[in-house]
């Protein structure tokens, strides 16, 4: 088969060159418990793939509970190991804010993680999960007076300072509460990591933090406070990162300043965010977790040692390498077309290739990702494998807009049809949480497999839920509009 020229460089052809057939599922981007059955169906954790869209309906998000569990329960293990190595110890947040349901906080903290929220919303949900407060870390570059009262209030392990208005915000709400409440202060560092590569710059333009020159000045502002206790410096320096260099340029910015804090009072702990990269198609090479704790611990005990000065604890705060590649969106297929597309190549001679069109039921309301940041995924029938050529395939979503891509580019079988059922995997972070009711289509249910068994964790949104704030409606509540946190 020649390549397909609408196909992009990374994308490689099945069956070709040793690469496997495009009913392969990549180890690396599927759940750990999803195979394809001697039936030539997808499981997932020993469900079937069918069974589950018959049961719940498509669009479906499908978490593999044992492998997020366990991935939860590695990341800890890994950055335990790492720190315990260099005379440290490391806690791991997970940041909520990559897919957050009650199911989901009792799962990482059953693993020994603390939590990451980012607004009420998210806190509410990790109390109503029953989680410590004290393991609660709470973020935002603008949280209300509502929010700042309530996480004090329930008492959060640290609220993350954004600013130098918020300093005086938390101070006085703590002092009100009479609590001593205990803060990080994010840092603007300057270093930008994105996807292969990172940026080290004096200053970077962004919402996030407070430049880096200015931390002494704040963090003294911090310890004028009796009702503050400062732990330490924060940075997050961006997502899908693969690789440790960002990081390490970040630690050894931050603790330079760090040591100088300590001529002030006690800074007991560093936080590096999150961040980590996971595959999202088989092109995507990722380095082990084990890897970059290890190298971070080796970055920032070396830094620390030439600074003179003993090695903070370490925290750290993924959310995508922990739910992303433990979850796949069941969808069906409803229509399935050939677009015949002009290829200009080089020496400016024109010629034609096809892309198929394949749409399903679901599409940028319940995955934005392509749309809003180029992501690329990748996708396999899910009800049946197929020895038909592979065809190059757009899956496309239902809703009015062209860029309603959930994934770019794959291979497909050529036999795709109407009915058949596609699923996509790696979809367990920001996918439902940046769920929306676009084109009034209600959010997928989320489903949790494990040996076999299916439970609903979150349920689909009906009709009725998505009439239910309309107050034109007749015999509608009238509406209460006063403001909330
Ligand atoms: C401050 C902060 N921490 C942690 C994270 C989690 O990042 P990831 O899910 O890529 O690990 C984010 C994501 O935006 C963030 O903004």
């Amino acid at each position: 088969m020649t390549a397909n020229p609408l196909a992009p460089d990374w994308l490689r052809q099945p069956g070709v060159s040793g690469e496997p057939d495009a009913n392969a599922l990549a180890t690396t981007v599927w759940p750990r418990n999803a195979v394809r059955a001697a039936s030539g169906e997808i499981t997932l954790a020993a469900a079937s793939a069918t069974a589950l869209a018959a049961e719940f309906g498509t669009p479906l998000y499908v978490v593999d509970e044992q492998d997020a569990r366990d991935r939860a329960a590695e990341l800890k293990a890994a950055f335990d190991a790492a720190f315990a190595a260099v005379g440290s110890h490391a806690t791991v947040y997970y940041a909520g804010k990559a897919f957050l349901s009650t199911e989901i906080a009792r799962w990482v903290t059953v693993a020994g993680l603390n939590i990451d929220v980012c607004s009420g919303g998210e806190l509410a949900v990790a109390l109503a999960a029953g989680v410590d407060p004290a393991r609660l870390g709470f973020h935002g570059n603008n949280k209300s007076l509502a929010e700042i009262d309530r996480g004090v209030e329930v008492g959060v392990g640290a609220i993350v300072l954004d600013s130098v208005v918020e300093v005086e915000r938390v101070a006085a709400v703590a002092a009100r509460h009479g609590r001593v409440q205990a803060v990080r202060l994010r840092i603007n560092s300057g270093v930008h990591a994105s996807t292969h590569e990172f940026l080290a710059t004096a200053h970077e333009d962004q919402k996030f933090g407070v430049p880096l020159a200015d931390a002494p000045d704040v963090v003294a502002a911090i310890r004028s406070h009796p009702s503050l206790r400062f732990l330490g410096l924060h940075s997050h320096i961006g997502s899908q990162i693969f690789e440790s260099a960002g990081f390490a340029e970040a630690a050894g910015r931050l603790l330079m300043v760090h040591a100088g804090l300590l001529a002030g009072g006690e800074v007991p702990e560093l936080n590096l965010g999150g961040g980590f990269g996971i595959a999202y198609t088989s092109a995507d090479e990722v380095t082990p977790i084990a890897t970059i704790a290890q190298e971070l611990a080796r970055v920032v005990a070396a830094e620390c040692a030439a600074l003179g000065i003993p090695v903070p604890a370490i925290a750290v705060e993924p959310g995508r390498a922990i739910i992303g590649p433990s979850t796949v969106t069941l969808y069906e297929i409803g229509t399935v077309k050939d677009v015949v597309v002009s290829v200009v190549s080089t020496g400016s001679t024109t010629s034609t290739a096809v892309r198929k069109y394949v749409s399903v039921d679901g599409g940028m309301s319940d995955n934005i990702r392509a749309a809003l940041y180029q992501a690329d995924y990748s996708v396999r029938l899910a009800n049946r494998s197929s020895d038909a050529a592979p065809a190059l395939i757009r899956l496309a979503g239902k809703h009015c807009e062209s860029g309603d891509i959930v994934v770019r580019a794959d291979y497909l079988p050529g036999d795709v049809e109407p009915g058949d059922l596609a699923a996509v995997p790696a979809t367990g972070a920001y996918c439902w949480s940046l769920a929306s009711n676009y084109n009034y289509l209600g959010r997928p249910a989320v489903v949790a497999v494990k040996d076999g068994a299916a439970r609903v964790i979150v349920r689909r949104e009906t009709e009725a839920d998505l009439l239910s704030r309309d107050a034109g409606i007749p015999g509608a509540a009238a509406p209460d509009q006063k403001a909330t946190a």
